[in-house]
Order: C-alpha cells, then sequence, then structure tokens
C-alpha cells in the first residue's frame, strides 16, 4: 500500500475531528490539515490509535500527503471561511482532484464553486452530512452532489463511513452541482418544522394537563415506541426528563425560552419562495423562533393583550387520556404536512436545476444518522417506489394515516385557539390539508381584486383566454386581455 493517505480533511474543529475518526476507523487513511496545527495534533495524540493519520502543518503538505487523484474534504465554516480554503487550496491540486465541503453551505454557493472548479478541471462536490458530532463520528447521513464521475471513486468510501439502516449506507449521489447541499438543506428546513411541532405538543400537554416535564417525558418516551417513533422524539423525552443540577429544577424551565438558529432553515423558506413552493411548515417554525427572539415585544404584548380564561385552557381530568391521544394524532398529521411540503421542494429544485433527484432515495438516507431519522421515512421511501404521488399526503399510507387522525387535529387546533395557546405549527398544517382538499379556493376573489384595482386579468372556469372586467364602465363589461 502506499504512503499516500486516500483522503485528506481540512479543517478539524469538531465535526471535521469525528469525520477524519470515522474514516480512519473504517480503514481509510487520513490526511490532516488544519489552519493552526495545535488541533491536528490532539487527534493524532488522543485518538492516533484508530487507524492511519497522516498529520501536515501546511496546506503544500497536506496536498502532497495524497494519492491522486486527490480526495480533500474541507469542513470550515461556511461561507467566506470556505472561500478562502478553496482559493488556497486549487492551485495546489491537479487536474481530476475532487475537493469535497461537507459544511452546511448554501446549494448557490455550491453551484457557484462546482461550476468554477469545473472550469480548472477540478471536481467540487457539495455534500450534506447530518447527524452532529456523533453521527459524524459513528455514522451520518450523507448527501453528496456533483459529478457522477468523482461520485464512482468518492462513493464507496462514504457509504462505508455513513450510517447503515437493514444493510443499506444512508448515503446516495443526491445529484449533480449543488443537490446534495440542496437536499440537506431542506433536511434543516423539515428538522425545523418537525422540532417546532414537538414542542407546540409539549405547550399543549403541558398547559392542558398541568403535567410536570418529567411526566411529559413519559409520554414522550412511550409515543416513541408508536408511529412516531424518532431521534428527535427520543431526545425529547431526554431533554424533558433532565433536572437541573444547580436548581434542582426541570432543565427546560431554567433554558431561557428564545430559540436561536444558524440559517439552514431560513434559506429553506427563502428558496421556497422563489421556487413558489409552500412550505408552511417550516416557515411558521422558522418564524416561531423568531418571534421567541424578541423578548421586549414579547414582554410588552404579555402586559398589554388579554388571553382566555383560566378555565378555557385546563382539560377536564375525564378527557386527559383522550386528549394526549388527540394530541400525538395531531402531532403526526402536522408532521406529515411538513415532510409533504419539503419533497414538494425538492422536487420543484430537481426540475428547476435538471437535478433529477430520486425522492425516494432520500427518505432511504434519511432512515438512520440523520437528526430526522425516524420510522416514518420507511413509509416515505415506499410512496416514491413505484410513481411519484401528487403530494405525499395523497399516498395510501399517509391519506389514511392522516385520514384518521383528522377528528383528533381539528380537535386540538380548537382548543389551542380557546385556550389561547400558540400552535402556529399544528394550525397552519391544518390549513394547509384543508386548502388542498378544497374545491374552490378564495384565490378567486383575490383575482377578482387584482383585476379591479389593477386590470391584472384573470382566467374563467369556461372557456380559454386571459380576460379583464371594465369594473369602471356602468355595464361592467368584459373584455379579452
Ligand atoms: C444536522 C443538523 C445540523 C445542525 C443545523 C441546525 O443535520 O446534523 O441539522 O446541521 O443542527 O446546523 O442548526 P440551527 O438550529 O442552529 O440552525
Amino acid at each position: 500500500m502506499s504512503d499516500l493517505a486516500q483522503i485528506g480533511v481540512s479543517g478539524l474543529a469538531v465535526m471535521g475531528r469525528n469525520l477524519a475518526r470515522n474514516l480512519a476507523r473504517n480503514g481509510f487513511s487520513v490526511a490532516l490539515h488544519n489552519r493552526t496545527s495545535a488541533k491536528t495534533k490532539s487527534l493524532v495524540a488522543e485518538h492516533g490509535d484508530e487507524g492511519t493519520f497522516v498529520p501536515t502543518e501546511t496546506l503544500e503538505e497536506f496536498v502532497a500527503a495524497l494519492e491522486r487523484p486527490r480526495r480533500v474534504v474541507i469542513m470550515v465554516k461556511a461561507g467566506a471561511p470556505t472561500d478562502a480554503v478553496i482559493d488556497e487550496l486549487v492551485p495546489l491540486l491537479d487536474e481530476g482532484d475532487i475537493v469535497i465541503d461537507c459544511g452546511n453551505a448554501h446549494y448557490a454557493d455550491t453551484r457557484r464553486r462546482e461550476a468554477d472548479l469545473r472550469e480548472r478541471g477540478l471536481h467540487f462536490v457539495g455534500a450534506g452530512v447530518s447527524g452532529g458530532e456523533e453521527g459524524a463520528l459513528l455514522g451520518p447521513s450523507i448527501m453528496p452532489g456533483g459529478s457522477k464521475e468523482s461520485y464512482a471513486t468518492l462513493g464507496p468510501m462514504f457509504e462505508k463511513i455513513a450510517a447503515q439502516v437493514d444493510g443499506t449506507p444512508c448515503c446516495v449521489h443526491v445529484g449533480p452541482d449543488g443537490a446534495g447541499h440542496f437536499v440537506k438543506m431542506v433536511h434543516n428546513g423539515i428538522e425545523y418544522a418537525d422540532m417546532q411541532l414537538i414542542a407546540e405538543a409539549y405547550d399543549l400537554l403541558r398547559d392542558g394537563l398541568g403535567a410536570t416535564p418529567a411526566e411529559l417525558a413519559e409520554i414522550f418516551a412511550e409515543w416513541n415506541s408508536g408511529d412516531l417513533s424518532s431521534f428527535l422524539i427520543e431526545i425529547t423525552a431526554e431533554v424533558l426528563g433532565h433536572t437541573d443540577a444547580a436548581t434542582g429544577s426541570p432543565f427546560v424551565d431554567v433554558v431561557v425560552d428564545e430559540a436561536e438558529q444558524k440559517g439552514t432553515g431560513r434559506w429553506t423558506v427563502q428558496t421556497a419562495l422563489d421556487l413558489g413552493v409552500p412550505v408552511t411548515g417550516i416557515a411558521e417554525a422558522t418564524f416561531a423562533r423568531a418571534l421567541s427572539a424578541h423578548p421586549d415585544q414579547r414582554a410588552a404584548a404579555r402586559a398589554a393583550l388579554p388571553g382566555p380564561s383560566e378555565a378555557a385552557q385546563k382539560v377536564p381530568a375525564e378527557e386527559r387520556d383522550a386528549f394526549v391521544d388527540d394530541v400525538r394524532k395531531a402531532l403526526y398529521a402536522s408532521k406529515v404536512v411538513a415532510y409533504a411540503q419539503g419533497y414538494d421542494q425538492m422536487a420543484a429544485a430537481s426540475t428547476e436545476y435538471g437535478w433529477d433527484i430520486d425522492l425516494g432515495a432520500m427518505a432511504t438516507i434519511w432512515r438512520g444518522g440523520c437528526i430526522i431519522r425516524a420510522r416514518f421515512l420507511d413509509r416515505i421511501k415506499d410512496a416514491y417506489a413505484t410513481e411519484r404521488p401528487a403530494s405525499l399526503l395523497v399516498a395510501p399510507y399517509f391519506r389514511d394515516a392522516v385520514a384518521d387522525g383528522q377528528q383528533a387535529w381539528r380537535r386540538v387546533v380548537a382548543h389551542a385557539a380557546r385556550a389561547g395557546i400558540p400552535t402556529p405549527g399544528f394550525s397552519s398544517a391544518l390549513a394547509y390539508y384543508d386548502a388542498l382538499r378544497a374545491d374552490r379556493l378564495p384565490a378567486a376573489l383575490i383575482q377578482g381584486l387584482r383585476d379591479y384595482f389593477g386590470a391584472h386579468t384573470y382566467r374563467r372556469t369556461d372557456r380559454d383566454g386571459s380576460f379583464h372586467t371594465l369594473w369602471a364602465t356602468p355595464d361592467r363589461s368584459e373584455v379579452e386581455a
């Protein structure tokens, strides 16, 4: 075997470090590079026995330590730091080498970088990596974009270090240029929606039942053995069951209730707006975080705005079990909507950019390793196995599951409105469901209004063409536009 390393990792903060260790543990020799060499040294000192590491100090040394075609993973902060590393790296590389960005880059940046490097005879792979620190080490879900050619040499390595479910790796070539990072972005958007829905379920139960976080932890743990079984439900039980050592209070009660974000949820919504895809679940989740992060405005509103009476908020003792079950069903149905919308967004981008994304395969690689891993994804994989449904909501399994929970969903949203509990995720998901299945939408009236004030024209139900009503004329006659 050559002394040259099979792959290199530059950027050894925790994700890069764990990815490098994962590669080494799987038998690949890994060249290491970091801007400051302390991280490189500590990795080798602490984990050098896990496999073959080739520590290097400079980028030149790093590049020289790699077999060709070189596979160079960069794991640095998204944005300018990524461009800075690429700019330094590229002059040192040779035709056919592959640069792989495993950070949470914006897919448009990835498209730009891919085009740029392609022109210089290099491959650029934007790879989404999900699973946090632990996933990077033990098996993440990996979503690589870039050329087919680069996947031929990179794929087998990534498939080996990825999580495995039923013997299938949670890694597949998503599509050209920015497809991998796009899919990772939507994954994160769905992650936002999923967490928002879980948080609303918690809020409804805590308020309605007057239950303690520890009691709620048990409910979530139980839910985790059913259809809702997922990593996020599992860790919800863990977080709710945790007691703060300093105060003895439930941990969730000592955490400031202002949710932060690094931006992938926001990108998902911005992109969805451009593509014209209603990702209301992700949008509500992103806006709910934004609302939470305005403490002054919240304090002013708390002091000024009345809510319902306290009696409206409590669930009568004899209805408690039924309420818990209703919330579970509402959570499930809302979650189906969030996924359906995310899948629509991936489908729209795939068409827009000619990516030809296999949507069923995305469910397959999200079954393990990633943050949104869930039992549910097997069902999504099945839903896309034969033909692409018009919406995940109409795929037979989900259609039946949501139909089964529909009345419960309505009761929960009605309860939330009466009790004054904010449930933007549950409520907007139900509104989406009802809008999608409506015979007629009031969009017709909107078209009429647009035509009235701006002569924007409308189409008719009974014949082709565009029309305008001469609203200012006494007889309001209609003309073909
Ligand atoms: C993952 C996560 C990971 C991270 C995101 C979301 O798939 O491993 O999605 O990428 O948690 O950065 O973070 P924010 O909530 O801070 O936006």
